[in-house]
Order: C-alpha cells, then sequence, then structure tokens
C-alpha cells in the first residue's frame, strides 16, 4: 500500500487568508503591500481560484481606504443593463421594475474601494462610463443626466489578457492603461514551488476540527498524483480535493480512493481510454457525413461506406436522433 508521509514541519507564510511557502508568491505579497500604500488602480490578473479576491481585498485592508467601504461586483453574471444599474445607480422609474431610486456601487463605496472582477467583460458604454469615473471621479445615474461626485479608488481583475481584448475590438485601449497602472500577475498553483505539498497540509489542518474523519498522514501516492496534476481550478480545486476527501474517505490516512477520478488519473470505471476515444471519433465521423449529405442516411451511409441499417443502428447506439 506504499508508505504513509507524515506532517512535516512546514514554515509557511500568511497574507490576509492566503498561505504560501513558494519566494514567488513571498516576492508578489511585497509587490501588493507596495501598491496597496498607494492610491493607483491596480489590475490583478490570474487563472480561476488563484486567489484574485482576496489580494483585492487584502490591498484594501492595508490602503490608507482601509477604514471605508469595499465593495465587489463581477462583470460577467449580470446583463449590460442590470449592469449599469448595479454599478452607477438608477432613478425611479428610469426603466421597468426601477420602482424607487437607488444607490449604485460607485456611491456606496464612496471614500473607499471598488473591485471589478471580470473586467474584460464590461460592455463598451460602460467602458466609456468607468474611463470618466477614473478621469473626473463622476458618473450619472442611469435616469439621472446631473453627476455626482464620488471618491473610489478601483482594483479589476480579470483571468483574460486586456491586451488581447484590446487587439480583439472588444476594450477600449484608454481604459486598459488607465486599470493597469501597476499590473500583478498571480502565478497558477502548479507553478508556485512547494505550495501544492504546503497547501494540502494547510488545508488538511483546517479541515480536521470540522470533519468526524481526523487526517494525520497521506499515502505517498497520493502526494506523487497531485504534485504531479496540472491543477486548473488552482488553489479554489486543491481546497475542495481535500474536501472530497474529508466526506468520502476515512481513517486516519488520505488515500488514493479519497481522491477524484482527474487527480487518480483515471478514466470512468467500466470504459477504457481507448474505447473511449474509438468510440468518439466513430460519433463525430458519423455526426459529419449525416451533415455533408444533409441528413440524407442513404448517401451518409454510402459516405461511410456502410450499409444503411448498420447506420441505423450505429445511430441509435451514439444516441444520435434521426
Ligand atoms: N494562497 C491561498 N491560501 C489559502 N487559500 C487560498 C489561497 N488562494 C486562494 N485560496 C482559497 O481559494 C478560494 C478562491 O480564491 P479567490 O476567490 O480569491 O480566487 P479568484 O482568483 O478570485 O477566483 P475566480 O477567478 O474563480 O473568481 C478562496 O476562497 C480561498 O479559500
Ligand atoms: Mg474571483
Amino acid at each position: 500500500m506504499g508508505e504513509v508521509l507524515e506532517r512535516p514541519d512546514i514554515e509557511v507564510t500568511e497574507f490576509f487568508g492566503m498561505v504560501t511557502v513558494s519566494d514567488e508568491m513571498r516576492e508578489f505579497f511585497e509587490l501588493v503591500e507596495r501598491v496597496a500604500r498607494t492610491d493607483a488602480p491596480a489590475l490583478i490578473r490570474g487563472e480561476t481560484g488563484t486567489g484574485k479576491e482576496l489580494v483585492a481585498s487584502a490591498i484594501h485592508q492595508m490602503s490608507p481606504r482601509a477604514e471605508g467601504p469595499f465593495q465587489v461586483l463581477n462583470c460577467a453574471t449580470l446583463t449590460p443593463e442590470l449592469l449599469a444599474s448595479e454599478l452607477f445607480g438608477h432613478r425611479k422609474g428610469s426603466f421597468t421594475g426601477a420602482h424607487k431610486d437607488r444607490d449604485g456601487l460607485f456611491k456606496l463605496a464612496d471614500g473607499g474601494t471598488v473591485f471589478l472582477d471580470e473586467i474584460a467583460e464590461l460592455p463598451t458604454d460602460l467602458q466609456a462610463r468607468l474611463l470618466r469615473v477614473l478621469q473626473e471621479g463622476t458618473f450619472s445615474p442611469v435616469g439621472q443626466t446631473e453627476s455626482i461626485e464620488v471618491d473610489v479608488r478601483l482594483i479589476s481583475a480579470t483571468h483574460q489578457s486586456l491586451r488581447d481584448a484590446v487587439d480583439r475590438g472588444e476594450f477600449r485601449e484608454d481604459l486598459m492603461y488607465r486599470i493597469r497602472v501597476v499590473p500583478l500577475f498571480l502565478p497558477r498553483l502548479a507553478d508556485r514551488d512547494g505550495d501544492v505539498e504546503a497547501l494540502l497540509w494547510h488545508f488538511i489542518d483546517e479541515m480536521n476540527p470540522s470533519y468526524p474523519r481526523d487526517i494525520t498522514g497521506v499515502q505517498d501516492r497520493v502526494m506523487e498524483a497531485m504534485l504531479e496534476y496540472d491543477w486548473p481550478g488552482n488553489v479554489r480545486e486543491l481546497r475542495n480535493v481535500i474536501q472530497h476527501a474529508f466526506i468520502v474517505g476515512q481513517g486516519p490516512v488520505l488515500e488514493l480512493s479519497d481522491l477524484t477520478p482527474e487527480l487518480r488519473g483515471e478514466p470512468p470505471p467500466n470504459q477504457s481510454a481507448e474505447t473511449m476515444t474509438e468510440k468518439d471519433l466513430e460519433r463525430k465521423r458519423i455526426l459529419k457525413a449525416l451533415d455533408e449529405a444533409n441528413g440524407k442516411k442513404g448517401e451518409a451511409a454510402d459516405l461511410l461506406d456502410m450499409s444503411r441499417t448498420t447506420l441505423w443502428r450505429k445511430m441509435k447506439e451514439h444516441k444520435i436522433s434521426e
């Protein structure tokens, strides 16, 4: 069953809820600290689950605005209309459903910080209005012509390159320069030296008190699988994997069978990887032939070099509707 690894003595750095042992992250935190002391807009770049929101909140808490409000909005989750009203507020009757005046995020954050997540998703007309807030410190609520003055620091985040969005014509170049005065690049978990191991133990310590299971050791093959894995969901995914283990497994040792199939590097049960891809390919070939034959099964069967009955049988097998 392999060797069981016990908890090593790891000296971690803790920074506003973020834990690390990697030099790269420690340098990153130092940069964050320097940025926090200023009032400059900051752009946080990083894949999902790397800690963008934690960094934004850290900047606010270390900034001269720490006593002021911290307001968060994800630009990817609302329609353009709702987004406008959420950011800038609206006057009663300015659209269906606007039953009374409502303050927007910028008003609510006056004297503090606004954190806009997924900034690349901001629609063009709102980009222009955001630029005005940054340049003049003013904006107008939906349905109001007079402008309101606010004193707000902007922190934004994106998982994609803003430069690329600019090149595609989806993001204003002048706004890009305004918001990324200081770009902060959060590394992927897989690129942080030592962090998979450090965070594994950190989350075990964190969860031990709240679950019936008490984990004191980790199977060596578990550690190998974790170190080999790419972690597309980064720290959040690692936390979820540990939580999964606390819920499905039992006993003091974290075992391979406690992990999710992705981490075990296994295809779903009862199907070898090979037959799966072969089947997938066949399904694709049939769909392509049907498409080329404009849905005429006789022609598609000819293209596939199979009889009409075989095609019909295979379509049923692959659950392709007629
Ligand atoms: N360095 C870290 N140490 C400990 N926990 C962390 C760390 N980084 C992130 N986390 C955990 O991962 C979760 C996700 O972090 P956060 O919401 O800041 O990521 P994000 O980059 O904003 O993700 P998304 O792109 O999905 O919005 C946090 O709630 C926290 O539990
Ligand atoms: Mg986030």
